[in-house]
Formats: C-alpha cells, structure tokens, sequence
C-alpha cells in the first residue's frame, strides 16, 4: 500500500434500514448485487488476461511509467510551458489529476494547460498567451481521427515552426495508438515523437497510460504515485472480502439504481478544491460508458450531473430535496484541507456569533453534514465518500476505483462500457460536413434531412429597438406616474 492512502466509503445512506421508504437496498437485494457485481468483476477479470480490456494492467506498467518519467524529466528542462492538446478522455483524466493535486501552485514542473475546445475565441488567445519557443505541445489521440484536435495539432505546428523554424519537431510530441491511424502515420512519417496508448484501452479509460502520464509528468506531478494508488486499488478488489470489498459493494449499489430500481440520474457533490475537475472526468466516463442501448433495443443510462459544494447548494439543492426521487447521489470530499484559517473572534451581527473564532472548515464541513443530513431526511440515497489527501497515490487509488465500478456497472447492466457508437457517430458527422473525402453522400444525406425537418425556427433581428423603448426608464417619471 502507498504510504498513507485513506479512502472512506460509506455506503450507510443506501440502506432501506436507513431510509425507510422502498428506495434503499434491502439485506437481500444487497447481497443479490453483491454477487452479481462479483461475478461481473470476475468476467472483467478474464476478459483483461485475455487481452480484450487493458485498464486493469495499466498501473502495473512500471517500465513504460519510467521511460515516460525520464522523457518528461528532458521536457522540464528543455520548457517552460506545457499546452495538451486532445479532447474527451484525451484531456479529462490529465485535468482532474492535475487540479486534485493542487495544479501549479502545488507541483513544480511545466505550467500545463490542457486545451480540449475548439471554440476558436478560446483556443486563439490560449495559443497566443503561450511563448512557443519554451512551450511544449503534447497532442493526444488514441484514434488520431478526431476532428478538433487535428485541427488544433495543425494550428499549433503552425504556431511552432513561425516562432523555431526547422526546430518545431524537437517541440512536439504525440500520444496515439501504437499502429492504426492519423497521428500514428504522422508521426512515423516525420519522425515526431510519439508514446503509444495500449490499443485495448479507451479514451476515458486510460487516465494510467501515457495519455495522463506524460503530460502530468511533464507538469512535475510523481506519475510512480499516481500508480502505486492504482496498484493498490487492484489489490483492494482482489484481495477484501465481498461484503468490505468497496469496489464491489460499491458496483453493486450503483447498479441497483441504474436497473433494478433505475435513477435517471446520478448527481455528484464535490466538497474541496480541485474536486470539480474529477467530476467531470467521472462524468465522461460514467456517462459514456453506461449511456447504451441493449442488444435487444432497450437503452440503458444515467444523466450524471455534478455539483459543486457549498455554491451548489443554494442552486440546486431545492430540487434535490423537494423535486422528484429520480436520483442517487454521491458526496466525495477531501478528508482535510490544506488552509487553517479562521473567522474572526469579534465584529459579529446578532445571531452569529457561533462562527466567530471558529476555522472556515469547520462551517464548510458543517455544510457537507448538513446537506447530506437534509437529503437524507428526504429519503434521498446517498453515497459519500472522502480522500485522505490532495495527492497522487489517492487520487491514484480513486480515479481506478471508478473505472472498476463504471465498468462492472456495465457488465451487470448487459451492455458494453468500453465502446462509444454514439461519439463515434457525432465524429463521423462533423467530418462529412468538413468535406472529409469519400463522406460526400453522407453529407448530403445529413444536409437533405436537415433541410426536409419541421421547421420551428425564431430569430430575433431587428435593427434599433422602437424609440420610446430606448429611453433610460427615469426615476422621476416612475415616481410621478406613481402619484
Ligand atoms: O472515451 C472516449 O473514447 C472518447 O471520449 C475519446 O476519448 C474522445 O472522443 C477523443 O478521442 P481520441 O482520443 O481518439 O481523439
């Protein structure tokens, strides 16, 4: 086990003893869940010794981890900067470990910026604020045919080659697939450097392989941490029994609410900085992986959401507590912060004085209890979960986690979670539109149902807004018309 991982589950709140209102898991059904869980995670199991799913091997790759820890040592002294460029599971595993450890103010290495939008009122100013003739550019791909992030790479070998000339190779690296695709041509054909993504590991899956690593490497982050929490996850699964096992009592229970009695959606808290990133890439991965349709037709999913404690609280917590029971929730928390600080002990209006000289966390822990507590007395199923720190062997450790219980979700629900026809086919779409060669009769067939569709369009354009209506209301009018 790394030094010092603490991981807290609680699955308490999903309890029908707890509850008391047919939405939590009874004993029975618990235990049913249980062993459905186990028996999924053990077809995982076989599935990756037979080669067809590689997640569960990455954190073992100790001599790749290596080889890109020594490559990314060379990029900090070569760099300054770091800009990734990629998209989906290219960009969100290397954010969320990034900014869950702390970002730039916590680890020294490349000042890394993950840019995954091609909004061009976005993208051109990031481009612009990077001084190219220090910055590094990692472009990640595991197909190497998404659209947008071809078109960022060649924006930004344009942006290298005007700022170091014949020298704009030694700037680039690429991470792709290690025989199939654009990139991967690409990069033997101009002798780029490329590091491969292990061709049976998805985009959202492969937070552990070099899509995540030598970028966060890269950035000064222990990328040998990050794995040794990985590792241990593994050992948890395979070593705890059922009813402890938190990865299986935890697939067990999400999968209760994505089919035995299905939630909508599933809505995620975070409480502590840096927390909001991991969100979102859980909300790739919980999303894209489960959102399918069955083999015989029927879909399966759940919206994951997230929200962001305490902010969220006094924007969506109405609804959560009042609105319809369609979701489960998960609250994830670090266990300690890293600032001490208090309110003051004086200058209190009436009413307050229970804050005074008292640590901001104490009010900020406070409000996580209490939101859980509220949701709890709505009946609401909760899970909740806390990180012993801000580091890479947690996080390590917990990102893992997840994509073990996504993936049994999966298995248990009857679809595929490693698959993404629907990215696929948004993909496909956006390249025929381009002018992708041989896409031309999809283009037109998009192009003619788009223009043969009801139509319910309303634009607003006018030119100056009528006159008496450009007037400032006035104040003294308002008064006098009041009189
Ligand atoms: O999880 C996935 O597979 C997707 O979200 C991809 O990561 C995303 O579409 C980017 O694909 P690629 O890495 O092939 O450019």
């Amino acid at each position: 086990m790394p030094k010092g991982v603490d991981l807290r589950f609680d699955f308490s709140l999903v309890h029908e003893g707890n509850l008391r209102n047919g939405e939590g898991l009874t004993p029975a059904q618990m235990a049913r869940a249980t062993g459905r869980a186990q028996r999924a995670a053990e077809k995982l199991a076989s599935r990756h010794a037979a080669g067809e799913i590689g997640f569960p091997g990455l954190p073992f790759l100790d001599k790749e981890a290596r080889s890109l820890a020594r490559y990314a040592a060379g990029m900090r002294r070569r760099f300054t900067h770091l800009l990734v460029l990629g998209i989906g599971g290219s960009a969100l595993g290397t954010k969320a470990v990034y900014e869950g450890v702390g970002g730039e103010s916590a680890r020294k290495g490349l000042r890394l910026t993950v840019a995954d939008n091609v909004d061009p009122d976005g993208f051109f100013p990031l481009l612009r604020s990077h001084p190219m003739k220090t910055t590094a550019v990692v472009a990640i791909s595991k197909s190497g045919g998404t659209a947008e992030t071809n078109a960022q790479l060649a924006i930004a070998i344009d942006a290298l080659k005007r700022a170091n000339g014949k020298k704009w190779k030694e700037h680039l690296v690429l991470v792709t697939d290690p025989s199939k695709g654009v990139f991967r041509r690409f990069a033997d054909s101009e002798g780029i450097t490329a590091f491969p993504v292990p061709p049976n590991v998805g985009g959202r899956f492969s937070v552990l392989s070099a899509v995540g690593l030598l970028p966060l490497a890269a950035a000064g982050v222990s990328v040998e941490r990050l794995l040794a929490g990985g590792r241990w996850m593994e050992s948890v699964l395979r070593g705890a029994k059922r009813e402890k096992n938190p990865v299986l009592v935890g697939a067990a229970v999400y999968s209760h609410y994505l089919t035995d009695n299905p939630k909508p959606a599933h809505i995620w808290f975070t409480y502590g900085e840096g927390l909001a990133r991991v969100a979102e890439w859980w909300q790739q991965l919980w999303g894209e992986s489960l959102g399918k349709k069955k083999a015989t037709g029927r879909p399966v999913g759940q919206t994951p959401a997230r929200a962001v404690g305490v902010t969220d609280q006094h924007s969506q917590v109405q609804l959560y507590q009042d609105g319809p029971p369609d979701k489960v929730y998960t609250f994830v928390k670090w266990m300690e912060g890293r600032e001490k600080g208090s309110v003051p002990a004086k200058g209190f209006a009436p009413g307050m004085e229970m804050l005074g000289g008292r640590p901001l966390r104490d009010l900020f822990d406070a409000e996580f209890e209490g939101t859980i507590g509220a949701l709890w007395k709505a009946g609401r199923p909760i899970v909740r979960m806390e990180l012993g720190m801000r580091d890479e062997a947690h996080l390590g450790a917990f990102l893992h986690y997840w994509e073990w219980v996504t993936a049994i979700a999966g298995e248990c629900a009857g679809i595929d979670p490693f698959d993404q026809p629907g990215v696929e086919e948004g993909k496909i779409i956006t390249r025929a539109l381009m002018g992708e060669k041989g896409s031309a009769g999809r283009r037109e067939a998009f192009l003619r149902a788009m223009r043969n569709r009801v139509r319910a369009e309303i634009r607003l354009k006018g030119g100056r807004p009528p006159r008496g209506e450009r007037r400032r209301p006035s104040s003294r009018r308002t008064r006098r018309g009041g009189r």
